[in-house]
């Protein structure tokens, strides 16, 4: 755009300079995140050394990036749109703001469950939502599935953060193509009268409370536990030591799992570089930092995992197509309701 705007300006006399910084527009994207890593930066700045292809990065929360996506519509300087959930994803590409992205290694390294199938986005790391134990109240004998946890043996030792986090509606989404919606509505009943306390706070806080003896069993994102066990505070170190890590379902269709990913924006005028950065994402430098630098499995098979996530086991994950889990998030969200899932 800006080098049109070049062009159509009647003084030409412009120094050297000002023309080559025009033409390095197009070696530049933009990016509209949702996540917050500084490690993401620090990987963002490899790309540009490789590619000389600047990243601008614009964060704010998936749903107030999607509005502005929606308001900017073909005028938008997004290329990118990065979201923690594939649910975010679907719901972008079904709002009509993304667009194919033409590449043959993309749909060759990414397994097919953590794609789209149109090829508008594409799932970079991987995360299980998963039973954090007391390990000196529960055995792990006594853990199972997510079904279980409805359970009258787990009354008021449940704890949850809210419905409305999309980590959950996507959790929901996946029992409720899995079990039906009356029997999906049923065990949100029934967890709800299980919880510790109503939901509140965040997926470290459910962890954090299972160690202050709240509860006995938080339901939580994997990497979240890598975060408390690196963190700076030594008591959330603590929490981290005091909790086990529990992957429900192996017996039978594994752990529920979500991607953090990103699709290519309807609007972007550098499908190339974008094209460029979403290859950077799945190749194998990226991938083997993820587990290293967010505590995230790598989606790319044959990667290697951090001593910390080998630590935590190999699991069976759930091969549901994650663009259920965003076709079912209205769903998901009226069982929630009806259950009284504050
Ligand atoms: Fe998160």
């Amino acid at each position: 755009m800006k080098f049109k705007r070049l062009l159509s300006t009647t003084s030409l006399c412009l120094s050297f300079g000002f023309a080559l910084s025009a033409f390095a527009a197009d070696d530049e994207i933009t990016l509209y995140s949702h996540r917050h890593y500084p490690t993401d930066v620090e990987l963002f700045a490899k790309f540009t050394e490789q590619t000389g292809i600047k990243v601008n990065v614009v964060k704010a929360k998936a749903d107030e990036l999607i509005e502005r996506l929606k308001a900017e519509g073909d005028n938008t300087k997004a290329d990118i749109l990065i979201a923690a959930d594939a649910g975010r994803l679907v719901r972008a590409k079904s709002e009509g703001l993304l667009k194919a992205v033409d590449s043959a290694s993309l749909a060759e390294r990414i397994p097919a469950a953590y794609r789209d199938p149109d090829g508008q986005w594409f799932g970079f790391t991987m995360r299980s939502r998963i039973l954090a134990y007391a390990k000196d109240r529960v055995k792990p004998e006594e853990l199972s599935t997510y079904e279980a946890m409805a359970d009258k043996q787990w009354r008021a030792r449940v704890l949850v953060r809210s419905s409305s986090n999309i980590y959950n509606q996507s959790l929901m989404a996946s029992l409720i193509e899995n079990l039906g919606r009356d029997q999906a509505l049923a065990w949100a009943q029934s967890v709800r009268g299980n919880m510790a306390r109503p939901p509140q706070g965040s997926d470290r806080d459910q962890m954090r409370a299972v160690v202050a003896g709240l509860g006995d069993v938080a339901i939580v994102n994997t990497y979240y536990v890598g975060l408390l066990a690196n963190s700076t505070e030594e008591k959330d170190r603590k929490v981290a030591d005091s909790i086990g890590i529990y992957f429900p379902n192996q017996d039978g269709r594994g752990a529920h799992v979500n991607v953090s990913g990103a699709g290519l924006v309807k609007g972007s005028k550098n499908v190339a570089a974008a094209t460029k950065f979403l290859e950077f994402l799945a190749s194998d430098e990226a991938q083997s930092s993820f587990p290293h630098a967010t505590y995230e499995y790598p989606v790319v098979e044959g990667i290697e995992w951090s001593p910390l996530l080998k630590s935590w086991g190999t699991f069976k994950a759930d091969a549901l197509n994650l663009s259920k889990l965003g076709e079912l998030n209205e769903t998901a969200v009226e069982v929630f309701n009806e259950a009284g899932w504050e």
